[in-house]
């Protein structure tokens, strides 16, 4: 069976006090600390160099307004806990951040679907490689279908990310039609770890939980409660129910 990870998103966290917030989620009861790791995908020297359907593509696949935090701070970090870190990649490229997000002592690495079409087989292999565990996300309007080959794989991902808003920043409303996505999955795969990202909480947890989701990411809940631990102990309870 699977069992909960709970993983307060550090996003909501003080980025200035990183290593002691982490350490205060570690004693409220959390299992893993997810990491969200965005990027702007578009460099000022590469942009003449595009045409407009590269342009127009990445545009629609990547594109994330936010810059948040990269592997320097990840290192960092590492210096401070032994928490699982679980790396949530919301860039373009994710090949490229393979090798020195594994140096700086990442755990798990999930890369998103549609920034790897090409490439996913290459990509899994390389973060099993470098020790990390891989797992793909999607984006709320991302089929479900799209990530089975992965799961599938002969070097399977070991996780599926179900994005329950549009990636991009924390405090969005949880999307409830993303559960469809949850349910199919998890009725293929009974012992895969599912995780949900987005608008999680005490309110949402339930349907979530129930659906199928075992890994469950929580920012704004988490970080804006006055009581940490007791957010993260509701979350766990409904995934144990
Ligand atoms: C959104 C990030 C999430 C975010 C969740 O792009 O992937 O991890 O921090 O925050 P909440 O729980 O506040 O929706
Ligand atoms: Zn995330």
């Amino acid at each position: 069976g699977v069992t909960p990870k709970i993983a307060p998103s550090m996003l909501s966290s003080d980025f200035a006090n990183l290593a002691s917030e982490a350490d205060r989620m570690l004693k409220c009861g959390a299992d893993w600390l997810h990491m969200d790791i965005m990027i702007m995908f578009i460099t000022l020297t590469w942009l003449p160099r595009m045409t407009q359907c590269q342009l127009t593509k990445s545009l629609l696949w990547h594109f994330v307004p936010n810059l948040t935090i990269g592997a320097p701070v990840i290192e960092s970090l590492r210096k401070h806990t032994k928490a699982y870190l679980d790396c949530h990649l919301m860039v373009t490229n994710p090949l490229d951040y393979v090798e020195p997000l594994a140096k700086a002592g990442a755990s798990g690495f999930t890369f998103h679907v549609e920034a790897s079409k090409d490439n996913w087989q290459e990509l899994v292999q390389r973060i099993k490689s470098k020790g990390m565990r891989p797992g793909v996300a999607l984006k709320p309007g991302t089929a479900i279908e799209e990530v089975y080959p992965l799961v599938d794989a002969k070097i399977p991902v070991e996780m599926v990310l179900v994005m329950t808003v549009e990636p991009g920043f924390g405090g969005q409303k949880f999307m409830p039609e993303t559960m469809d996505k949850v349910r199919l999955l998890r009725k293929k795969y009974p012992s895969l770890d599912i995780e949900v990202d987005g608008g999680l909480g005490p309110s949402t947890i339930d349907i979530a939980a129930s659906s199928g989701a075992n890994c469950i990411v929580a920012g704004s809940s988490v970080f804006g409660a006055p009581e940490p631990a007791q957010v993260i102990s509701v979350l766990r309870k409904s995934v144990e129910k």
